[in-house]
């Protein structure tokens, strides 16, 4: 089966990425609030330019393998490579296309599952993760939120979020102009469609996860994200 890489720039993505603070502050505490980094071996699902494996090695991390299938962000993690050398290494491929060694401690799919575009696609993607893992070993993901339906202008966050239907495989649309030139297109699965993916993937727990504020934020900042019932991204553990 083919599968589409992302169309939107990758240096305008790393940008992002390192600059707006949902992506800086609240996206790894929302991470890593789910396990202590230090000492495990960890994949990295759809890594990106590498910025969530980077920060588990800061975080006492023993080693990272980032996967992504778009070659441009393979290129730049690696270049942001220097003084992780040995202990991070980048694989450029479709996560569906890997079979994992089961000696992992932890895998993290941040903003990979909801480029799923139907559920037999998800199921390879959460069976990838799966193979990696040693018994015991978690799922941590960080994902667009099934359960929000209405979407919204979260400009004072970077983007506006526009859900152009409740069908799966629905466009999603992520705008980030100006940061980004091109929009983010995720796809709507349903909540049910993801728990059974882990459930069918062999995970023997799986719980979302809302996001939750860093203790320290500046609650007036965040005030307008965290107003809504459901937020429009979301978080999920799972235990193989
Ligand atoms: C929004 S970015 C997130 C990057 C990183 N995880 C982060 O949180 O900063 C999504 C990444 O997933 C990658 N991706 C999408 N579908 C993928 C797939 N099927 N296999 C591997 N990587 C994929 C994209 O190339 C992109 O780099």
């Amino acid at each position: 089966m083919e599968y589409e890489v992302v169309e939107y720039n990758a240096k305008e993505h790393s940008d992002l990425v390192n600059n707006l603070p949902a992506e800086t502050i609240l996206k790894p505490y929302n991470i890593f609030r789910h396990f202590n980094p230090k000492g495990k071996l960890i994949v990295d699902l759809g890594c990106g330019d590498g910025s969530i494996s980077r920060t588990a090695i800061d975080r006492g991390a023993d080693y990272v393998l980032g996967i992504d299938s778009k070659f441009e962000m393979i290129i730049l993690a690696g270049d942001m490579n220097e003084g992780y050398k040995g202990r991070i290494h980048y694989i450029n491929d479709f996560v569906e296309n890997c079979e994992g060694s089961g000696k992992f401690d932890i895998a993290i799919m941040s903003y990979l599952l909801n480029n799923a575009q139907s559920a037999n696609q998800l199921e390879k993607q959460v069976k990838a993760a799966f193979s990696f893992l040693k018994k015991g070993g978690k799922a941590i993901v960080y994902n667009n939120n099934p359960f929000d339906t209405i979407g919204g202008d979260f400009t004072k966050y970077g983007f506006r979020k526009t859900i152009t239907g409740t069908d799966e495989g629905s466009e999603i649309i992520y705008n980030y102009s100006p940061f980004m030139s091109k929009r983010i297109v995720n796809y709507f699965l349903k909540s049910e469609t993801h728990e059974e993916a882990f459930r069918k993937a062999g995970f023997s727990k799986f719980r979302w996860e809302k996001l939750e504020l860093m203790p320290d934020a500046d609650k007036a900042f965040w005030k307008e994200y965290f107003e809504r019932k459901e937020l429009p991204v979301i978080g999920a553990v799972a235990e193989k």
